[in-house]
């Protein structure tokens, strides 16, 4: 069984950046609940369509919605090898139903990462944040900045619930809904406090290193890290 590793973190803190790199380097599926809902909306999906006025508010989506998303996408066999959470869980009640469909499939605990980087900083990522027009991905930090995406060549252009108001709101709903999940995990063996506030090769050290411990307990050997 491979890594499970849970990403979170407030909006802008590098959740997409940090999974993104640490899922491709060891070979892990990435599932980021977000990326789906955009992906979904792009498409036409009737329901991504109805959660897209929620995501343009700066609102989460409902629980039922994201959880089965999930569902789906841990019982698939590309899964198996191991996963990168992003953006989910958000809630307690998310976190709960996460807990349950792992305990059914028999996965191991799960390493869970807090990016950790203060508001004034996130408010300047979100504001400079680009994505493609075209396909949605995220101008990534690793690859290096360009006039046009990466991927498809498609124009950049600013996330929809990247606008200021819309930041706020998205800041307010994490410290209200998601930040009493840090304490949910808190006492878990394999919970580490990632500094975000740094250049990001220096936030994947760090994460590799506090990773590869947490994954040392997950496995039952001794604790040796924090
Ligand atoms: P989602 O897409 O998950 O947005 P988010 O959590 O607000 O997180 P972001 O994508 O904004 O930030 P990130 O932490 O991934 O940062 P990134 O790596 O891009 O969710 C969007 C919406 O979907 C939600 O508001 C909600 O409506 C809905 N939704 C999704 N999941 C849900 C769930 N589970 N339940 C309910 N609703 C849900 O980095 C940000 C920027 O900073 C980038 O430009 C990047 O290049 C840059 N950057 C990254 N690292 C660094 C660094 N170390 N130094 C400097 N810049 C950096």
């Amino acid at each position: 069984m491979g890594l499970n590793v849970i990403m979170m973190g407030p909006p802008g803190a590098g959740k997409g950046t940090q999974a993104g790199r640490f899922a491709r380097e060891r070979g892990l599926l990435k599932i980021s609940t977000g990326d789906i809902l955009r992906e979904a909306i792009r498409e036409g999906d009737p329901i991504a369509v109805e959660a897209k006025a929620r995501m343009d508010r700066g609102e989460l989506v409902d629980d039922e919605t994201i959880v089965e998303i999930v569902r789906d996408r841990l019982s698939r066999p590309d899964a198996q090898q191991g996963f990168v959470l992003d953006g989910f869980p958000r809630t307690v009640a998310q976190a709960r139903s996460l807990d349950r469909i792992l305990e059914d499939a028999g996965v191991g605990p799960v390493i869970v990462v807090d990016l950790a980087v203060p508001p004034q900083e996130l408010v300047r990522r979100l504001a400079e944040r680009r994505i493609c027009s075209k396909c949605g991905t995220t101008v990534d930090p690793f690859a290096g900045d360009g006039d046009r995406c990466a991927r498809c060549g498609g124009e950049l252009m600013q996330r929809a619930d990247d606008n200021k108001d819309v930041v706020m709101e998205r800041l307010k709903v994490y410290e209200r809904d998601t930040m009493p999940l840090v304490e949910y995990y808190r006492q878990r063996p394999t919970f580490r406090v990632v500094n975000g506030a740094q250049p990001p090769e220096r936030v994947a050290e760090e994460l590799d290193t506090l990773v590869d411990g947490a994954a040392l307990v997950a496995d039952g050997s001794p604790r040796t890290e924090r």
